[in-house]
């Protein structure tokens, strides 16, 4: 690939400097300029999944965490419109699942209780609460995957793939509100993976 160290672009009205190949996130995070997020993370290929980075690119909705960078590009990131719109995407995480921070035991270093509070969600809910019931799974020393609480981040995927090179974990049902983290109980009782990355261990509760 041609390495081109000359291109730049707009956020909210900042002229940014970017490197070819470089997504939206990477060079605005270098620029010092903070794109909300939640499935992507230092350390895994991002996914693309949560849509919390959302931004608009010459006015047209992108995920910044995927959207490599082009020349003069125009990014909005920081404004009304986008801040309502991941509001929106929170209040449905919480809605969808079961979330009880006041008795959870991330509660306080959670990154999506924390998002809550940045984009500073503090009305009553706005769709109703689904309550699903689901399983807890429990039964490796080292994971505990509570259905209840997961997001579908794919970190916890990913990071095993990429970081272990194993594939024991997947999610059923694609995209879709039912679909959840499936684990292969067999393999998984018989391996441990690396949650030493850059990660702690609740962000794959
Ligand atoms: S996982 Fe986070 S958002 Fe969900 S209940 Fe626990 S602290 Fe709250
Ligand atoms: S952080 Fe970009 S889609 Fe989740």
């Amino acid at each position: 690939m041609r390495i081109n160290k000359s291109i730049k672009f707009k956020i909210d009205g900042v002229t940014v400097k970017a490197r070819t190949g470089q997504t939206i996130m990477d060079a605005a995070d270098e620029a010092g300029i903070y794109i909300p997020r939640l499935c992507d993370v230092e350390g895994l290929e991002p996914q693309g999944s949560c849509r919390v980075c959302t931004v608009k690119v010459n006015g047209r909705p992108a995920a910044a965490c995927t959207q490599p960078v082009t020349q003069d590009i125009v990014v909005e990131n920081d404004t009304l419109e986008i801040l309502n719109y991941r509001r929106d995407l929170i209040r449905m995480l919480f809605q969808e699942g079961n979330h009880l921070c006041s008795i959870c035991e991330a509660s306080g270093r959670c990154e999506l209780q924390a998002m809550a509070y940045r984009l500073a969600i503090v009305e009553p809910a706005k769709y109703p609460y689904l309550q699903p019931v689901r399983p807890i799974d429990a039964s490796h020393p080292d994971i505990l995957l509570d259905k209840n609480r997961c997001i579908r981040c794919g970190r916890c995927i990913r990071a095993s793939r990429q970081i272990d090179g194993k594939t024991f974990l997947d999610i059923s049902a694609g995209e879709s509100i039912n679909g959840s983290v499936l684990t292969e109980r067999t393999w998984l009782t018989q391996t441990s993976i690396s949650m030493t990355g850059p990660f702690p261990r609740e962000h794959v509760l």
